[in-house]
């Protein structure tokens, strides 16, 4: 049987063994430092605990996630930044060896109870994935389709304005819209990648879930998508993992930096990355390893 301490200090050993060569590093990690709370939440996660099988993914992390807040999620790869993201709209429930334990809350409702109806969880907490992954339709039934399906749009008028405007948002309208009725897979991949952004934002989310949005993306279409990600923030609450420090930088308020399942530091942006209070954070922004 799965043992959380046995793994916790596994873990410990884990990083002093491959990662630090410091002295100081006799440190726990299973608590976070800096600010895990925040005035005005749209989520609230407490002890939440992922597994694959018998293996820890995700140890112990409480964390709030503010309105009209652009929250950043760093930290090496396999650190459990997907795993965490994909809990906050339930899609590790695709996963049949995850199980996810702990209550995370959008307004009020524990949203990891078993009675949740996911679909519309999912129009309510948004995805925006790694690579762009447009619908095998036009580009206008991209956007057309989740207002359908939620029933979002008495007739055609409404629905054209929902596509026109989630387009408009999107950045993407003065693009395409003498070609909407062309494959949404015909356009670049920055094109497609802001078609999925506006599909995601064509049903009004609360919550937008971006995982590496713009890892596929030349440095023109990502500034493009950043700076798209600045602007919806005044409406939504964003949640970016991101390879990119720069990017964590430039697009965020808070940041959560994350080690072996452990939700090490969380705080405003500019602290973390000038004033960390971990050594690990350190270490990571450094550029010491990840
Ligand atoms: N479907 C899965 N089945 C089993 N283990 C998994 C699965 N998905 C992820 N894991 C494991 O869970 C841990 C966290 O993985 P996760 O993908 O969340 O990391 P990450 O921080 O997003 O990494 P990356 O930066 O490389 O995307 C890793 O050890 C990974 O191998
Ligand atoms: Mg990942």
């Amino acid at each position: 049987m799965y043992n959380e301490n046995l793994i916790t200090e596994e873990n410990i050993e884990m990083i002093n063994e491959n990662f630090i060569e410091d002295e100081q590093l006799k440190i726990d990690i299973s608590e976070t430092v800096g600010d895990i709370h925040v005035e005005d939440p749209r989520i609230i996660a407490k002890n939440v605990n992922v597994f694959y099988g018998e293996k820890i993914a995700i140890n112990n992390v409480s964390i709030d996630i503010g309105k009209n807040e652009v929250l950043a999620m760093i930290g090496p790869s396999g650190c459990g930044k997907s795993t965490f993201l994909r809990c906050l709209n339930r899609m590790n429930d695709t996963i049949e060896s995850c199980k996810v334990q702990g209550e995370i809350y959008l307004d009020n409702k524990n949203i990891l109870e078993k009675k949740t109806d996911v679909v519309p969880l999912r129009a309510r907490v948004g995805m925006v994935f790694q690579k762009p992954n447009p619908f095998p339709k036009s580009i206008y039934d991209n956007v057309a389709y989740g207002p359908k399906i939620h029933g979002l749009a008495k007739n055609k008028t409404e629905l054209d304005e929902i596509v026109f405007n989630s387009l408009e948002r999107a950045g993407l309208l003065a693009e395409v819209k003498d070609r909407l009725n062309s494959p949404g897979t015909s356009l670049s991949g920055g094109q497609q990648q802001r078609l999925c952004i506006a599909r995601t934002i064509a049903v009004s989310p609360e919550v937008i879930l971006m995982d590496e949005p713009c890892s596929a993306l030349d440095p023109i279409a990502t500034a493009k998508v950043e700076q798209l990600i600045y602007e919806l923030k005044e409406n939504f609450t964003i949640v970016i993992v991101t390879h990119a420090m720069q990017q964590a930088a430039r697009v965020s308020q808070r940041t959560a930096y994350f080690h072996l399942g452990n939700l090490v530091e969380v705080g405003a942006t500019e602290k973390i990355f000038t004033t960390p209070q971990h050594k690990l954070t350190e270490s990571y922004i450094t550029g010491r390893f990840g």
